[in-house]
């Protein structure tokens, strides 16, 4: 069965064809991040004027690059929440539009519930499928949340970030360092440059729960470069090259110790044997090399989604899709 997925969530217009809930036949992504550099982080209204300017093309290109008919697609899947509301209401808009002109069904999905599904999309066949039940840690540009899955219907979140989410987190601590939007991809980028430092920050435990904070350490990043440049009687938030790399290093090593120890404690807790790690900050380097290493320790195997699927996608959405898909069609 052919789905095709459509993501407006945040700033990328995605559209996507996977066949059976796995091989992705296209996938195209659109987005109007350099418009957003400027301001240091996504503005809402920029991103909904490109979604209406974008979509059509964005699907159209979807299916031409699928090499199916649009008459043989026979659902049409759209991320519904969480999301930017101007976002989301183009692509719904379109999505139940273009649903009633083939007349297929429409199904809505939850984009985080997506992140988590993006693993299963197929890149390598050999990869080993996670099986069910297993938890889901899914950490993104607005939520960070351990979930407990016993099938994409019914699943239980154990918990989720007080405050900024981890790739929030991320394009905080890089605004304050003075590098560019997103801030994810830029601290991973620094961060591989160094191998010994110092320095540390520490990031919030808050034992006993499955819930994060990280604003604290955000705080405690932007104390310390304050407190630099009181010291050089500098009146702009500066660091010298190599101390912005040591911070991006410190900053991140302690966001993913953080992120590894909570998954492993929610696995064991809940006596299961896989993990699924999806999201933007999932395609961060030191996370990707860490958390197999600690979860094989502890007799878990973990599975990341491709790098490609794990910043937002319509695949995952038409993967999900097609799990949702309405009973008469199974
Ligand atoms: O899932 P996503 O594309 O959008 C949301 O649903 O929010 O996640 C975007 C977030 C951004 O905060 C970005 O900085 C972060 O993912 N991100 C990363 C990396 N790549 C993207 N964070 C850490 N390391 C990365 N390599
Ligand atoms: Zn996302």
């Amino acid at each position: 069965m052919n789905v095709l997925g459509i993501e407006t969530s945040c700033d990328e217009t995605a559209a996507s064809v996977v066949r059976d809930g796995v091989s992705v036949l296209s996938n195209i992504i659109s987005s109007t991040v350099d418009q957003h550099k400027k301001y240091g982080g996504i503005i809402p209204e920029i991103a909904a004027r490109g979604h209406l300017e974008a979509i059509e093309l964005v699907v159209g290109e979807a299916i031409r690059k699928s090499r199916i008919s649009s008459a043989k697609i026979a659902l049409v899947a759209v991320a519904s929440q969480p999301g930017l509301p101007g976002g989301l209401l183009v692509g719904r808009s379109f999505a139940r539009a273009f649903s009633f002109s083939l007349g297929v069904p429409l199904v809505e999905v939850d984009h985080i519930l997506a992140h988590i599904y993006a693993p299963f999309l197929s890149v390598n066949s050999k990869q080993k499928k996670p099986k069910l039940p297993f938890i889901g840690l899914a950490v993104s540009g607005g939520h960070t949340s351990l979930i407990y899955f016993e099938s994409f219907k019914k699943f239980k979140i154990l918990g989720h970030t007080r405050d900024d989410a981890a790739g929030e987190a991320f394009d905080k601590v890089a605004k304050i360092l003075g590098l560019s939007y997103p801030g994810g991809p830029e601290i991973d980028r620094l961060a591989k440059g160094l191998s010994n430092s110092n320095l540390r920050f520490k990031c919030a435990r808050l034992p006993d729960t499955f819930d994060f904070s990280f604003s604290g350490i955000k705080t405690a990043v932007l104390y310390f470069v304050r407190e630099k440049n009181i010291k050089r009687k500098s009146h702009r938030l500066t660091l010298g090259k190599r101390l912005t790399v040591e911070v991006a290093r410190a900053f991140q090593n302690s966001v993913v110790d953080v992120l590894i120890e909570k998954s492993i404690a929610a696995c064991k807790k809940k006596k299961v044997r896989d993990l699924i790690i999806g999201g933007g900050v999932a395609a961060n380097s030191l996370l990707r090399r860490k958390l197999p290493l600690a979860s094989k320790l502890a007799g878990i195997n973990s599975h990341f989604a491709a790098r490609c699927f794990c910043t937002d996608n319509a695949a995952m959405i038409a993967g999900l899709g097609y799990q949702m898909r309405p009973k008469v069609m199974s």
